[in-house]
């Protein structure tokens, strides 16, 4: 159980991942189809020039003959063919759906030339779906930084018209809601002008999306802005296109409710005896309760401390408590062998997530007689 969990969120996670989006500034589509028509001279030569005082998108998609498409925040393109990207420039940073570099794809490639970088996608399908970006690296000698400047992104739909939702490895995803920050139910489709909705299983309804609390991206998926235990259970979602005359059903989505804030970790210190005497073996577990995916590191200050070896354990697992709720167990336990003088005083456990620090301690005494 407690695998399967953990197996789901770390796809739950990679999933977030490829779905991470930057807002978009500039609202003007740039619908191009590969088997339209194009006049000469219709993709101009890409030159750097200020359109009201913001510098034009850096990103090109490589057309026949030598000609480019500048590209802005939103680009429509059909499945199957080659995807050529290029951005001017002598060094080039790029990024892309992660999952391409997960699966180590060899449908994809970039190549840094003199003067323009190349990024190679061929026959994408919808699940390639998702951010490409590039940025110009800028070096002082040997420290290099992204100009965010000459930073530009589009968000790539690959069109299909028998796949409405970008597809998921995933069958069943978990999507985590916590009191403090809106959640992504992420059920994202490959072409913007798919009308989706969304649906609760048991009992069968579809949630309203008032475009306030519940609203829908399409980049992004529906976005629940306060989530609440009411939203738990299993919901799925449904598109329809103008194309297909049978709604098509997404992935099903796990909804659970998350309590604990997030906030520095709460701990909890306690020593298997804090009477002991010389020769003896005593330990001490250092335990925080927490959000699923928020690492914790233990840190022991002790009075043996670089004088005498000590066991220190640390571990961490998943456990359900039921009615959707998640929690991690991160647990540090410290073992110390052949009790010595040395070792009486005091123990002290600190807890440290990315929001902060917690320290507990307990006190280890001499049993007298
Ligand atoms: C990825 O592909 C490259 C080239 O095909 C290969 O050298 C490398 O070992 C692969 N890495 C993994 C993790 O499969
Ligand atoms: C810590 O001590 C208690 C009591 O002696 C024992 O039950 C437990 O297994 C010990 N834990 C570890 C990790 O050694």
């Amino acid at each position: 159980m407690n695998f399967w969990v953990l197996l789901l969120l770390s796809v739950f996670l990679l999933e977030v991942q490829n779905g991470v989006s930057q807002e978009t500034k500039n609202k003007k589509d740039a619908n191009f189809r590969p088997g339209r028509k194009k006049g000469k001279g219709r993709y101009p030569k890409v030159k750097d020039k200020e359109v009201g005082g913001k510098l034009q998108s850096i990103l090109t998609q490589v057309l026949e003959k030598g000609r480019f498409l500048r590209l802005s925040d939103h680009t429509i393109l059909n499945s199957g063919k080659t995807l050529e990207l290029r951005c001017k420039g002598s060094k080039i940073g790029w990024a892309y759906p992660s999952y391409l570099d997960t699966f180590n794809d060899t449908r994809f490639s970039i190549e840094q030339n003199d003067k323009f970088s190349q990024l190679t996608l061929k026959s994408p399908s919808p699940a390639d779906t998702g951010e490409y970006s590039c940025w110009v690296i800028l070096c002082d000698g040997d420290e290099c930084e992204k100009d965010t400047d000459r930073t530009s992104t589009s968000y790539i739909y690959f069109t299909d018209k028998d796949e409405l939702f970008v597809p998921s490895p995933i069958h069943f995803e978990i999507v985590f809601m916590r009191p403090d920050i809106p959640a992504t139910v992420p059920c994202r489709v490959t072409s913007p002008k798919t009308t989706v909705s969304l649906h609760r299983e048991m009992p069968p309804e579809e949630i309203q999306a008032d475009g306030k609390l519940i609203s829908y991206n399409p980049t992004k998926g529906f976005i629940l802005q306060s989530p609440s235990l009411e939203y738990t259970g299993a919901f799925y979602c449904k598109a329809k296109s103008t194309t297909k005359t049978t709604p098509q059903v997404s992935n099903k989505y796990q909804l659970l409710y998350l309590e604990v804030p997030s906030g520095p970790p709460y701990a909890t210190i306690q020593a298997s005896s804090i009477l002991v005497t010389g020769g003896d073996l005593f330990n001490i577990t250092c335990t925080v309760l927490g959000e699923p995916e928020i690492d914790v590191k233990f840190i022991w200050t002790y009075p043996g401390q670089d004088q005498r070896p000590v066991i220190i354990q640390d571990s961490r697992r998943l456990i359900n408590r039921g009615v959707g709720q998640i929690v991690r167990i991160s647990q540090s336990v410290m073992i110390v062998d052949d009790v010595e003088t040395i070792d009486f005083g005091t123990y002290i456990c600190t807890a440290k997530n990315p929001h902060g620090e917690t320290s507990v301690a307990t006190q280890v005494n001499l049993l007298s007689h």
